[in-house]
């Protein structure tokens, strides 16, 4: 029976990854998959994160499933490190949330949500957007539209296409919104924009569904929710799934929520059974390990200060090392480059050709996605000359 199933193609993403570890290469760059990298080149654990883990491991005395919601501690912590302590939906009481499997898991209990409330409803996609949203998302009989997003030649958003395009989003459609550090091309909404897609909203209908994966990558913990915040004050209802892969540095530990932000506490609720029925369907209940930490460090003050900077100095460290890449490619090429020192978080689009980004991989072990996109944070002292160098040798050779 199952001989029938041939083999298919490596994930874009995770594929390369595979494909550089595999080269033997000792120049090797590793810019693929978004992982934070320190300057030696490893994805740290966050020292708050270790304390937590240390103190958990002395004191858990039992392996018992989750409750099918997750922790109490990691949803409350999570929802106020999304939505602001001050947050009016939640003094109301009309937020609700699901520890999830990490973002994925978040992103899938949303779609879930989504196709229970509105089967085949719509959803709207940046063009682009992460290439797993679609599969994600269209998994459960959810339909797509693409929305107009990056422009290539400014580097940036093209917010008058994007308005255009979303001017066809209706009452049961909804609108998937990166929160911050746009996956794959860190071009982000400003306020005024965010405030502008809220009105669309109010008056068309839709739906915004915001996926934050990269909350404090981007310009700090509050500034990279504050058009999220914006959403959720002036609608009356907002899906959200969020992540504590980037921010927490629990990548394997598969930790996310799916928020609900609904115009009753009774609807919000409603949404929580809901989900945790879609969520036994599909894996029973979340997994402990991460969430656990995830919640010592958003509840305790002093493990909490010590996460909030240590994440702020990733943060400073990523635009840094966006500025000196700008520098640097300045040296080995005539082309600008100075919006990637505009973009935030994790990635940008190098604006390369997929097959500048091949020759880039088989000439010099230079490893990005086909799109040119590069994972900033695998930047460091001992590469950026050396893949700076590669990028102008390619763009001037033929
Ligand atoms: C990425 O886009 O590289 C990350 O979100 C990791 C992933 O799962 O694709």
């Amino acid at each position: 029976m199952l001989e029938c199933l041939p083999q298919v193609p490596e994930d874009s993403i995770l594929g390369l990854a595979a494909a550089c570890r595999a080269d033997p290469n000792p120049h090797k760059v590793d810019l693929t998959v978004g992982i934070y990298m320190n300057e030696e080149g490893l994805c740290p654990v966050f020292d708050a994160i270790r304390l937590a883990q240390e103190a958990l491991v002395g004191e858990e005395r039992t392996k018992a499933y989750m409750p099918p919601a997750g922790d109490p501690g990691f949803n409350s912590g999570m929802q106020q490190l999304l939505l602001g302590t001050g947050s009016r939906a939640l003094l109301e009481g009309r937020v609700s949330s699901l520890q999830t499997p990490g973002g994925c898991g978040a992103l899938r209990i949303g779609a879930e949500i989504i196709q229970a409330a509105a089967p085949g409803a719509r959803v709207w996609v940046s063009d682009p957007t992460w290439p797993v949203h679609i599969p994600l998302l269209g998994s459960v009989g959810l339909q797509f539209a693409t929305y107009r997003y990056y422009d290539p030649a400014s580097h940036g958003v093209n917010f008058t296409a994007m308005v255009e395009d979303l001017k066809g989003a209706r009452q049961g459609d909804v609108v998937l919104l990166h929160g911050c550090c746009h996956n794959p091309c860190g071009a982000d909404l400003d306020l005024e924009q965010w405030a502008q897609i809220a009105a669309m909203a109010e008056s068309q209908g839709f739906l915004p569904f915001v996926d934050i994966a990269y909350q404090g990558l981007g310009d700090g913990l509050e500034e990279d929710a504050a058009g999220l915040r914006l959403l959720v004050e002036r609608l009356p209802e907002v899906l959200i799934a969020a992540s504590c892969s980037k921010n927490m540095g629990l990548y394997r530990e598969r930790t996310g929520a799916t928020v609900f932000v609904s115009a009753t506490a009774a609807s919000a609720e409603a949404l929580r059974t809901q989900a945790q029925v879609a969520a036994r369907r599909i894996y029973s209940m979340p997994p402990a390990h991460g969430a656990l930490l995830a919640a010592r460090v958003l509840q305790d003050d002093a493990l909490n200060a010590n996460w909030r900077d240590e994440l702020q100095a990733m943060c400073r460290r990523i635009n840094g090392l966006r500025t000196s890449l700008v520098s640097k490619l300045e040296l080995c090429t005539e082309r600008d480059f100075s919006f990637i020192e505009r973009e935030k978080g994790m990635f940008s689009f190098l604006g390369l050709t997929p097959g500048q980004a091949l020759a880039l991989r088989e000439q010099y072990s230079v490893y990005m996605l086909d799109s040119s996109r590069i994972n900033i944070a695998g930047i460091n002292g001992a590469n950026i000359d050396y893949l700076a160098e590669s990028v102008g040798k390619v763009l001037q050779s033929p």
